[in-house]
């Protein structure tokens, strides 16, 4: 549904690296609702990504960073508002890696070395872009930052290794963040709670699709898509959502409210009998 709600917004996006990211998703949905915006990924995403591709159809650019450095940061905000001529309205943090899950670390014989590495892009990347552009004064009155996490954060999922970690410190970075931000600038800042998804980094998750049946069987209205979750993205950058800020909003079919539901104990016992 088209209804212009980003017009006349400028943002950047962080971590489109091909058409199942669901930083892909909100920039198509961003583009189309009338918003202009830079891509960035790393180098090596650029490289083996489709960033360029997506970059085309929404008529824009592409700047190479790597989110922990913060010397690129400062390019890509100095550089997007070069490019659309003034401060950006938004920003979407789509980031997470963890070395200890891609190299198939166990969480009890983490490597520290890599568990630093997983906090610093996971998490300490929102930290210095929101440092940054505070610096920078790149971010207008009102404008609306925006992470991804999981519930892993709040809850002991199997296999997300330490980037439950990562999420737990990303969730609490927008909190503190947004206070001084919202107090400041009225900038708000949130973090989004997406449903398990088939992306890059989510099938990197160990037992991912049986993790993906399970959250299906336990969520009443089923796991969000890429695609709504970037609908819900397009939402907190609108103005319809200006005073929501330092939350944590699950985006989720209700995973995240569920004990027990009638789909997981009918897989559990075959001969359940439900009575409603
Ligand atoms: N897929 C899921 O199941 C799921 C669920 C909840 C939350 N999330 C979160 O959504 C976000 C986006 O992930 P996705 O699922 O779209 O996967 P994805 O693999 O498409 O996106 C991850 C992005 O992070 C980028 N990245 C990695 N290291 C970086 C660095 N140092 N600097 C800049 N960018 C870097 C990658 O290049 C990639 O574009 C992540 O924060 C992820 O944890 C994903």
């Amino acid at each position: 549904m088209v209804c212009n709600l980003l017009q006349g917004k400028k943002g950047i996006i962080f971590g489109a690296l091909n058409d199942k990211s669901i930083a892909w998703k909100v920039a198509e949905k961003a583009y189309d609702q009338g918003a202009r915006f830079t891509l960035t990924n790393t180098p090596a995403a650029l490289r083996f990504g489709d960033t360029e591709k997506l970059a085309e159809t929404c008529n824009t650019g592409v700047i190479s960073a790597d989110a922990t450095n913060i010397e690129d940061l400062e390019k890509v905000f100095e550089e997007t508002m070069r490019m659309l001529g003034g401060k950006i309205d938004f920003l979407l943090h789509s980031i997470g890696m963890s070395p200890n899950v891609r190299k198939g670390r166990s969480y009890d014989n983490t490597n520290y070395d890599y568990y630093q590495k997983t906090l610093d892009i996971s998490a300490l990347s929102l930290h210095k872009m929101l440092q940054v552009a505070r610096r920078l004064d790149a971010i207008n009155d009102w404008g609306s930052v925006v992470a991804l996490t999981y519930v892993a954060a709040q809850r002991t999922l199997y296999g997300y290794n330490d980037m439950a970690d990562a999420k737990a410190l990303l969730e609490s970075i927008a909190r503190s963040f947004g206070y001084i931000y919202g107090r400041d600038k009225k900038i708000r800042v949130n973090t989004i709670s997406q449903s398990p998804t088939e992306t890059t980094a989510g099938s990197g998750v160990k037992g991912f699709s049986s993790l993906v049946d399970f959250t299906e069987r336990m969520s009443p209205l089923g796991n969000a898509t890429a695609e709504e979750c970037a609908d819900y993205c397009i939402t907190l950058f609108s103005d319809l959502t200006r005073k929501v800020t330092m939350q944590n909003l699950f985006h989720d079919g209700g995973f995240s409210s569920m004990g027990m539901s009638r789909e997981a104990m009918l897989q559990y016992d075959k001969s359940f009998k439900p009575c409603d």
